[in-house]
């Protein structure tokens, strides 16, 4: 282990990138490498033996819950699924009182739900550590994971730009602000009106992007936002719990699509990212999603990789 593995987190969870500092997101990246470079070379690594995450989903999931249970497994230990359709969340008991009964059993809980104050309110009560699996306003598990991928790809992360184009106000448009600006990324977002991210999550983003030098551009206009990107992301236009909202959506980010006659405003080895599922001739077209600029399966194989070693810290503490 290098002297960076040996590095504490403050936080007792990891509910979201504001959270951390720039050090403790590279210091995760850097337990992500190593314990990716141990499993490409077969070396075990049980640093979890024995230990159990209990995984609340109140949503439906594939790589989320695939990798949460997988890297469970290679860390030595074991993963529970718990559908709120099966518990007693489900019918009514009250999250402070699920979050005290699980950490009688489990050494961690995992939690993909709808309302973030639910995940904060679970960590509040619970005595064992809390990780976001996803909430409306969050997605943290899956921008670790992100900066993973462009690190490996492009060396860096500090001086990059990052270009997020669609549904600002949806949990990926605000963890990829809040970590961009923590590890010194520029971030433009293009949104339509109606859609532009979370005002508190913007205001906490440019504060703490003075202080690494990163600057937050939102605008209406896709390809204002393009211009030299070194990465684009986009997401889906209508995520999970909005259905009702799906023809709305499709007309009003109609001109936010992803596609190749956009992306030639980006740089000329811009990566393309997305944290699937993907909805192409939505939000992106097969174009570019298939095409050479596209890392989406880098990205999707390391939510295990980047988990592991969020839950190495975390629950080995
Ligand atoms: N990207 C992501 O979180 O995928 P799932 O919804 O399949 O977990
Ligand atoms: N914004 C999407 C992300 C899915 C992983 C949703 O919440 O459905």
């Amino acid at each position: 282990m290098s002297e960076a593995t040996k590095l504490p987190l403050k936080q007792k969870d990891f509910l979201q990138l504001a959270d951390f500092s720039g050090e403790e997101i590279h210091y995760l990246l850097e337990v992500a490498q190593e314990m990716k470079a141990q499993q490409k070379q077969g070396i075990p690594h049980p640093y979890l033996s024995g230990k159990v995450l209990g995984m609340i989903f109140e949503k439906s999931s594939t790589r989320t819950r695939v990798s949460f249970e997988v890297g469970m497994l290679q860390l030595g230990g074991h993963a529970i699924f718990l559908s709120s359709k099966d518990i007693q969340l489900g019918r009514g008991e009250s999250i402070s009182d699920t979050a005290k009964v699980l950490s009688r059993y489990v050494d961690g809980i995992m939690i993909r739900t709808f309302s973030h104050d639910s995940v904060e309110e679970l960590a509040e009560h619970a005595a064992v550590p809390v990780i976001n699996g996803l909430t409306d306003l969050h997605h943290p598990t899956q921008v670790l994971a992100d900066w993973l991928t462009i690190l490996e790809h492009k060396g860096k992360l500090a001086g990059l730009k990052l270009c997020y184009i669609g549904d600002g106000n949806n949990n990926m448009a605000h963890s990829l602000l809040e970590g961009a600006v923590k590890v010194g990324m520029d971030i433009s977002i293009a949104s339509p009106p109606g859609y532009l991210p979370n005002e508190m999550v913007m205001e906490k983003a440019i504060v703490a992007g003075k202080q690494t030098g990163a600057t937050v551009m939102v605008t209406n206009n896709p390809v204002e936002a393009i211009k030299a990107a070194d990465v684009v992301v986009t997401d889906v236009w209508t995520s999970m719990g909005q259905e009702e909202e799906t023809s709305l959506r499709l007309q009003a980010l109609s001109n936010y699509q992803v596609n190749e006659e956009l992306c030639k405003h980006a740089k000329d080895d811009f990566l393309f990212l997305h944290c699937l599922p993907a909805h192409r001739g939505e939000e992106v077209t097969a174009g570019v999603i298939d095409g050479p600029h596209s890392v989406v399966f880098d990205e999707a194989e390391n939510r295990l990789h980047a988990q592991k070693a969020i839950l190495k810290v975390l629950l080995s503490k």
